[in-house]
């Protein structure tokens, strides 16, 4: 199938990405290269009270395993890299398997869950930029709204001198504050002011696996030399500033969502990667310090909870009454590639809105193709044609890697005071536009592959260059081929257009959002929601150039980016504003208000097209809709979750006691749970049904769901059921009758339906939705139901 094929491809180029970073680990040879670094959850009430602290137990646990198992580690004054103590219990050390396994058999140990490497959600995998448009700054302008919040961005750090981050007219930190503005490289205790009011930074994760860090090129502190750290602060929680644009792209006022909140800086995410060990102790930190939002633009492995740092950080986080919202990923437009997928976890798609940067290539042959560019230097002569070639030709260089203009496979020769198409995949967008004008081009036509389908990412590039969809570059290829056969020559160059406004339709959901079906609980629609995350303009640093590559030595205060990266923040800040306004709504609460007042038709009244083919969008693509700020406000009813309905659904998931308790901190009793049913029970606010048909022609389940009336006291709420086709659907009772706020009411929704003829191993998705309304109020929920033919 498509979708299968397309997650290997993906699988393959972030593989190929890491390799291209340096490889410090295989140079430091003081690291036993069995060992592995692993996170070790223990029962912390065990601790014998001969040891004065849980560090000292911990060690004293190791120190026993490492005489017996491996020999001593005499050099080492401790082997542990993190201790927990807040959303989780226990320590991140290296162990050998052996080790591992040997900790695993201790009583007091409940699990050692080994640690992965994360990677940032933007589109290129480190070097983009984004552009921003928070889109509700009139919500708030003038009040100290919001002031009193803390968002948490678990991310690259933060450049804390950006305008972005100033703190005028703010109030003195909250009192709550317990963080900390930790020094270190470049980065003095005093960075902090009464915006940016934490920084920390966690790198013992990532030098356990791949030897200390080069201070050359990355600061030992929570200053960020990436860039999207800053940029995802400043979506967040940036304050107004003005003027702002990217190389003069997307002029106007900038202003993250939340203008008042604070915000906290908790870098984990380091040249080579975002390590779980690290991002635990961000996590286990960011609560302590008494953040209310934790926003976390880091992606991209689906194993169960129980073996997942940021589901487990998120749990503990959430059950201390703090929003996590995480990026969904960028593994679009193929099915099953969305991540961060746990039900505790504000999962964000990425959408596009209305202002794009037009830079269309105009053939020798008089057409012109539409394209997309951020590009701010000198151009090529108006008017004149240059000649053009594809770098994948025969005579380019040596195919495959000169098609793609992969580092050193252009002949100069060949493409000296040409425009080169070159194809999308495996380096940067913009690397590619470096490669190309090291070889002597002067213009680059980047095409996208038939996985990429039409979307199409504004880069700032360092070269005259757009970038075009894959039917455009299939024309582009054919005019080439096509003209030298005809001896004579192809020829193009740019029509530059700047920023376009009032771009219809929008929003779009983004080819690079990654989609449902969710992977591990299909019972679970993921995304939740989808938020603006392409083209976005936020703060940037100064010591990287706007395309992100080493050798882009230009200067900008805000840079143009796009990925699930910058739609995350949005919610992140949203999150807050809807805090602010509703200080006892706990994290689902948020949660049901988004989800339930988004939207799913763009600005033309139509429902969200899919860039990636032009067509109709669905539920998979952008779960509940797009957000709606000024709707989430003022919602009406919640689906509220508290922590007992959650370990009733991983009960519900088949989870065992053991597998609970990592994520939970708690010994769960199941019993009660399997009565009431079956995981798509949690009390979440959409709705998802997995009818296996094996052997049956009619099939049903049910759903119970309670709603919170936090509209106005006296008011009635009529559902209107829109069932997917060919499925019957009833809800019971259908009128809800409230009488005060806070009060709770529970309806029971029936789902039938006929098998359907599929074949073996496939399966059919369909959509409808459940709203209630009070007249004032419209509260939706969709409802998927997916048939499944085993095989
Ligand atoms: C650190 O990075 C700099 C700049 O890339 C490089 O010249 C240097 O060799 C690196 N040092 C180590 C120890 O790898
Ligand atoms: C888009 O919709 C058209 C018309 O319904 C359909 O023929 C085509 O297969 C769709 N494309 C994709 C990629 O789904
Ligand atoms: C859990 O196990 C029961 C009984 O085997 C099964 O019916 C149910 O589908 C399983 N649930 C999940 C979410 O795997």
């Amino acid at each position: 199938m498509a979708a299968s094929a397309f997650f290997f491809i993906h699988t393959f180029i972030f593989l190929l990405v890491i390799s291209i970073t340096p490889d410090v680990s295989s140079s430091s040879s003081s690291v036993n290269t069995e060992s592995k670094t692993f996170i070790v959850q223990v029962q912390h009430e065990a601790k014998p009270s001969i040891f004065v602290s849980h560090k000292l137990w911990y060690e004293s646990s190791l120190a026993s395993l490492s005489v017996t198992v491996t020999g001593s580690h005499p050099e080492e004054t401790s082997r542990i890299i993190h201790t927990y103590d807040t959303v989780f219990h226990g320590f991140a050390a290296k162990l050998s398997p052996l080790e591992a396994e040997n900790l695993q058999s201790l009583s007091h140990v409940i699990a050692v869950i080994p640690e992965q490497v994360r990677h940032l959600q933007t589109t290129r995998s480190r070097e983009f930029l984004g552009l921003k448009n928070s889109g509700n700054a009139g919500l708030l302008k003038e009040s100290d709204f919001g002031s009193d919040l803390v968002i948490g961005v678990i991310d690259t750090g933060i450049w804390p001198e950006r305008q972005s981050f100033n703190d005028r007219d703010l109030g003195s930190v909250p009192a709550k504050w317990k963080g900390q503005c930790v020094a270190g490289k470049g980065f003095a205790g005093s960075s902090c002011n009464r915006k940016l009011i934490g920084a920390r930074f966690f790198c013992n994760g990532y030098e356990a696996a791949n030897g200390k860090m080069n201070e050359s090129t990355e600061y030992r502190s929570p200053r960020d030399s990436d860039g999207h750290g800053t940029h995802t602060a400043s979506i967040a929680a940036g304050r107004y500033v003005f003027p702002a644009s990217a190389l003069g792209y997307a002029r106007g006022m900038a202003a993250g969502m939340a203008p008042k909140a604070r915000l906290a800086a908790y870098k984990v995410c380091w040249n080579s990667g975002c390590y779980d060990s690290d991002i635990l102790a961000a996590f286990d930190a960011a609560v302590a310090d008494g953040v209310d939002v934790v926003s976390l633009s880091v992606g991209g492995v689906v194993v169960p909870y129980y073996l997942d740092a940021i589901a487990i950080g998120a749990f503990g986080a959430s059950n201390s009454g703090v929003f996590v919202s995480a990026s969904a990923g960028n593994g679009g437009p193929g099915g099953l590639t969305v991540t961060n997928v746990a039900p505790w976890v504000t999962t964000v798609g990425a959408g596009t809105i209305d202002r794009d940067f037009p830079a269309d290539v105009k053939l020798g042959n008089g057409k012109t193709i539409p394209g997309v560019s951020i590009y701010g230097g000198p151009g090529l002569t108006p008017g004149r044609l240059y000649p053009l070639v594809y770098a994948g030709s025969e005579g380019g260089g040596d195919g495959y890697s000169s098609s793609l203009c992969l580092e050193g496979s252009l002949d100069p020769n060949f493409v000296k005071n040409k425009i080169v198409l070159c194809d999308r995949g495996i380096n940067s967008r913009a690397t590619k536009g470096e490669v190309v004008k090291k070889a002597g081009g002067i213009g680059m036509i980047l095409a996208n592959g038939v996985f990429d389908g039409e979307g199409l990412v504004a880069d700032c590039h360092i070269l005259p260059a757009t970038a075009v969809g894959a039917a455009n570059g299939d024309e582009i290829r054919k005019y080439i081929s096509m003209a030298s056969k005809s001896h004579s020559p192809a020829t193009a160059t740019f029509e530059f257009k700047g920023t376009r406004l009032g771009v219809k339709p929008a929003p779009v959901v983004a080819s690079f959002s990654a989609r449902g079906p969710n992977p591990e609980t299909p019972e679970i629609l993921k995304p939740d929601v989808i938020a603006p995350g392409v083209n976005i303009l936020a703060a940037w640093p100064d010591n990287v150039g706007p395309s992100g590559i080493p050798s882009d030595k230009r200067k900008t205060e805000f840079n143009i980016l796009s990925g699930t990266s910058m739609a995350c923040p949005h919610v992140s800040g949203l999150a807050a504003l809807l805090k602010a306004a509703h200080p006892e709504w706990s994290p689902a609460a948020i949660r049901s208000a988004l989800m339930t007042s988004a939207y799913i038709v763009d600005n033309r009244g139509e429902t969200m097209l899919d860039e990636s083919t032009g067509n109709t969008s669905s539920v998979l693509d952008f779960g509940s809709g797009h957000v709606h700020p000024e709707k989430a406000m003022n919602p009406g009813l919640i689906y509220d979750i508290t922590s007992y309905d959650y370990v009733d659904f991983l009960c519900n998931s088949n989870y065992t006691t053991k597998n609970i308790q990592v994520i939970a901190r708690k010994v769960a009793d199941c019993s009660g749970a399997k009565k009431a049913g079956h995981a798509g029970n949690l009390n979440y606010p959409s709705l998802s049904v997995v009818f296996q048909q094996y052997g049956k022609n009619k099939m049903s389940t049910h759903f119970i769901r309670t709603v919170t009336n936090v509209g106005d006291p006296n008011s009635v709420y009529q559902v209107t059921i829109r069932p997917p086709s060919g499925i019957a659907v009833t809800v019971e009772p259908e009128k809800l009758a409230f009488r005060r706020v806070g009060q709770k009411l529970s309806f029971l929704v029936r789902v039938q339906s006929m098998a359907i003829k599929l074949s073996p191993g496939s399966s059919t998705v369909k959509s409808g939705s459940i709203v209630w309304s009070d007249g004032k109020h419209t509260v939706t929920s969709p409802l998927v139901v997916t048939m499944q033919q085993p095989l």
